[in-house]
């Protein structure tokens, strides 16, 4: 048997153009899964803002890729989890791009620590990006939807929320008990929202990552013997990439997936299927 490596099966993808037209917002879009999302999207045909907090040469790196793509992309620096950065930032992007028509919430970040170790900043820290980031960016897209309301020739909906959220809304995790109640906590916020305004013809959806290779989970991929262990955890033996996610994030932002009201769409590779139980029980 061969040793298992740290190289992806992944398969490389076109992304269909399903977005032609559509003016997106990807928080968190300068690395990792956001940027992955962003890239997608752009090559989808939208336009895209690209929000960071940190590292504007990433930024504007990821802008550059999408103006080559032939769309319209500006980054917006702002901290999600600051209520007027959030205000100012949908104010901008209305400003030039004239609408938002998708956003996906999916900045985030880990602060780990033992239970008992834990400080009420790691907490607060966790909360305040993971979940009331989401709470404000959401808000800020449902006024605008709501305003403006469905453009057929657009998209049959008034507007698209995707949230990420993780397989940790569902996996318990110690060491990371304010992660994943920030998780736990999207899985409602993005199903209390759904039920609220898809009489408004508003769309929320969410996705749930598993393992996939980005810094935040250095340490789970970098070494053979890490992503080894990895492995006993994901049944289908890889770990995913950002175009995974990417590309479930362009379906659910599209009319393909029109009637897809307050769903969470796991993208884990079997993460959430108890793999233990394969052997045990
Ligand atoms: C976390 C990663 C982790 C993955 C699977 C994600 O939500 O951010 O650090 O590798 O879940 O456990």
């Amino acid at each position: 048997m061969t040793e298992p490596s740290t190289n992806s099966t992944a398969p490389k993808l076109a992304v269909p153009r399903l977005l032609t037209g559509q003016k997106a917002i990807v928080t968190g879009a300068n690395s990792g899964i956001g940027r992955g999302v962003a890239l997608a999207l752009g090559e989808a045909g939208a336009d895209v803002v690209v929000n960071y907090v940190v590292d504007d040469a990433a930024a504007q790196a990821v802008v550059d890729q999408l103006q080559a793509f032939g769309v319209k992309a500006m980054k917006i620096k702002a901290d999600v989890s600051d209520e007027d950065q959030v205000v100012a930032m949908f104010k901008q992007m209305i400003e030039a791009f004239g609408t938002v028509d998708i956003l996906v919430a999916n900045a985030g970040l880990q602060r780990d620590s033992a239970f008992k170790d834990m400080t009420l900043a790691q907490w607060n820290k966790v909360i305040g990006v993971n979940l009331t980031g989401q709470f404000l960016c959401a808000r800020e897209a449902v006024r605008e939807f709501s305003r403006r309301g469905v453009v057929p020739s657009i998209s049959c909906a008034a507007g698209k929320i995707i949230c990420m959220s993780s397989v940790h809304q569902e996996i318990p995790w110690a060491g990371h008990a304010n992660y994943a109640s920030s998780k736990g906590g999207i899985k409602q916020l993005m199903e209390s929202l759904a039920q609220e305004v898809a009489p408004l013809k508003i769309r929320v959806n969410a996705i749930a990552p598993g393992a996939i290779r980005t810094p935040i989970n250095t340490s789970a991929w970098s070494t053979p013997e890490a992503y080894k262990a990895l492995m006993t955890l994901v049944p289908y033996g890889r770990i995913g990439e950002p175009e995974d996610i990417a590309r479930a994030a362009v379906w659910l932002a599209s009319d393909q997936s029109d009637y897809v009201v307050g769903t969470t769409l796991f993208v884990d590779g079997g993460m959430t299927l108890y793999p233990g139980f394969a052997t045990g029980g």
